[in-house]
């Protein structure tokens, strides 16, 4: 990895903003191989050299994987006028670089992951990889054997969406329905859709995996960890 700009570093590790942590070098809080530097424009090298500030380690991860319990009322952006982002919810580990792979409605909730991975996200959304995603769904209607041939067979959702395959699973069939649905498509509103189109509105949805990669169920609403290597490693 290249040389980089002391104050950056700090800055990419979440010590701080740009501003702080160029305050802390200019207080002589950080040292870099045991010698205090003050120049925030300093270069290092995060392979090699050791960096502390006001007292601890930091060590640089070129990039990070977090995953997020998505709440409902958060959209899926980096950045928007109006709603809160799900990287707002992130308080550590805040990088600048980080953005969600793919997005998840404001009313859904559930799985998403964060990254500054461009290569992996890619992978994981390309339509050509198939990704398979499912989703715990609870929606207005009974859902019924025909409902589950359909949506396996593949069909014409509306007028510009044709579903490929999608494997549908009845956990309660009743007025109100609780099914799992796994679809390996992000189309727009996509589950949401399907099920309109068989007139059974989704009254809650939540995603619960993204390839191989599970919903930790103790992350509350919210609440969000870093992916541990077993897990980044069902996803590559
Ligand atoms: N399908 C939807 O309709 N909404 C989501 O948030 C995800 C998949």
């Amino acid at each position: 990895m290249a040389m980089l700009r002391l104050d950056k570093y700090l800055a990419d590790m979440g010590l701080g903003t740009r501003t702080e942590v160029k305050q802390f070098i200019k207080k002589g809080q950080v040292l870099v191989n045991e010698e205090i530097v003050k120049k925030p424009e300093y270069k290092v090298s995060a392979v090699e050299d050791e960096i502390v500030c006001c007292g601890k380690k930091v060590g640089y991860t070129e990039f990070e994987y977090i995953m997020l319990n998505k709440p409902q009322g958060v959209v899926s952006a980096t950045q928007d006028e109006r709603d809160k982002t799900v990287l707002d919810l992130i308080t550590e580990h805040d990088r600048k670089d980080l953005f969600p792979v793919g997005r998840l409605d404001k009313d859904t909730e559930g799985l998403l992951l964060l990254t500054n991975d461009g290569k992996l996200a890619h992978e994981l959304l390309s339509p050509k990889k198939h990704v398979p995603k499912t989703y715990f769904v609870i929606v207005d209607g009974v859902v019924t054997k025909e409902d589950v041939d359909l949506f396996a067979e593949g069909f014409q959702v509306d007028a510009e969406l044709f579903s490929k395959p999608a494997q549908l699973k009845i956990l309660e069939a009743k007025e109100q329905s609780e099914v799992y649905l796994t679809i390996t498509e992000g189309k727009f509103h996509q589950v949401k859709r399907m099920f309109q189109s068989v007139n059974k509105p989704v009254l809650y949805l939540k995603r619960v995996q993204m390839g191989r990669l599970k919903l930790d169920e103790t992350l509350k609403l919210g609440q969000y960890r870093q992916l541990t290597e077993e897990e980044l490693a069902l996803l590559r």
